[in-house]
């Protein structure tokens, strides 16, 4: 009996916790127009797979910048074993979820990293950086452009840079898809 309610007790303390994350990520997001964790979908991922395949194959650095439940981040890393893969998340629950799946099922060449990502890019240089998150992010990073050899972003393009390429995606209800591609100037 005891054991039932301390059973009990734990599983309402957890479940406090976790609606108090949410409710500080609801407000996060309105404060400071964050993109929701909407992951890519499957359609986008294997364009931007093969970009990389096509552009930097041997990119032994990659940086997924909000990297959400991780799925973008990971299967990146399956697809380049080669490349040292990071993806940068400041919302604890979906960092959460993707630690715990890196953990279990890997790849060991992945890693997450609970943060904002505008500090984490700020002295470190990555060959590919990709992104697919909001206008506020793309306003952050743009000062750190140079900082990746190729940046590719879904949807969003940096506010002030010309991209080297467009590449259309599909169309969908959210409107016309693209990767806004962009190469560090020598
Ligand atoms: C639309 S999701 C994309 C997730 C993943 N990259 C994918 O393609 O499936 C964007 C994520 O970026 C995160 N994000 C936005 N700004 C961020 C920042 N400054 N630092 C870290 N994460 C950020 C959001 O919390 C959100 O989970």
């Amino acid at each position: 009996m005891e054991i039932i309610f301390l059973l009990m007790a734990a599983l309402s303390i957890i479940a406090y916790v976790i609606c108090i994350v949410i409710i500080i990520d609801v407000i996060k997001m309105q404060l400071f127009k964050i993109a929701p964790t909407l992951p890519s979908r499957k359609v986008m991922r294997k364009a931007i797979l093969a970009e990389i395949r096509k552009i930097r194959p041997d990119a032994k650095t990659v940086i997924d910048i909000g990297s959400g439940l991780g799925g973008m981040a990971m299967l990146i890393a399956r697809e380049f074993p080669k490349s040292n893969v990071a993806g940068v998340e400041f919302k604890i629950l979906p960092f959460c979820f993707s630690w715990i799946i890196r953990f279990f099922r890997g790849p060991k060449n992945c890693r997450f990293i609970f943060g904002d990502a505008t500090r984490f890019i700020k002295d470190k240089k990555f060959d590919i950086a990709v992104c697919y998150s909001g206008p506020w992010l793309m306003h952050a990073i743009e000062p750190y452009r140079n900082n990746f050899n190729i940046l590719l972003s879904l949807d969003f393009p940096l506010p002030n840079t010309k991209p080297a390429q467009t590449i259309m995606l599909h169309k969908d209800s959210l409107g016309q898809h693209r990767i806004y591609v962009y190469e560090r100037k020598a």
